[in-house]
């Protein structure tokens, strides 16, 4: 084999350990990792939110692995479940008034923010655009991250 061939396959058999190693179950978002219990919320809110969280959680584990794999159908359709669930004015099961006079205003912004930005995810991947997807992959992350600080109190 060629020396630069050599090269060249042992740097993507290190990436593929790369991936391999990103995309392992045991480095996905585990469902015992919680954000720690706030006492402004009462248990149906909370039982209401972490019921959607395990659903972002779920769409992001797989969300991550489409948009590096350039998976660009895959990332589309986990982006616009990410989105179209980031609806918190109308959950789709409990008592959305009580939810959400018990939520604060920031917690509004930022779901309008995340709704956006994995629009954008899924509009970069629909134009079959994968380094774009792969921006808009950080700036749905930044507003879950964002989220979670608000609600931290952070
Ligand atoms: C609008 C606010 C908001 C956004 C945006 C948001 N989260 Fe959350 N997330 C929460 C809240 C509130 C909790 C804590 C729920 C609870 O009390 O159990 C939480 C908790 C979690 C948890 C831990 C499980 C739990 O029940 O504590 C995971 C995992 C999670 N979120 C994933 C995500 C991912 C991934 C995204 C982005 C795609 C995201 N979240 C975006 C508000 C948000």
């Amino acid at each position: 084999m060629h020396r630069s061939t050599l090269v060249a396959s042992a740097l993507a058999l290190a990436a593929g350990a790369g991936l391999a190693v990103l995309l392992t179950p045991s480095r996905r978002i585990a469902h015992d990792r919680l954000l720690p219990q706030p006492a402004h919320l009462d248990a149906t809110a909370r039982a209401l939110l972490r019921q959607r969280m395990a659903r972002h959680g779920a769409d992001m584990n797989e969300l991550v692995a489409a948009v590096v794999l350039a998976d660009l159908d895959e990332a589309q359709r986990r982006a616009r479940s990410i989105a179209e669930d980031a609806n918190l004015a109308r959950p789709l099961s409990g008592d959305a008034t009580e939810l959400n006079s018990a939520l604060p205003q920031a917690f509004f912004r930022f779901q309008d923010e995340l709704r956006a930005r994995a629009r954008d995810l899924a509009a970069a991947a629909a134009r079959r655009d994968a380094q774009a997807t792969a921006a808009a992959f950080g700036q749905v992350a930044s507003a879950c991250v964002g989220c979670h600080l608000a609600y931290l109190g952070r």
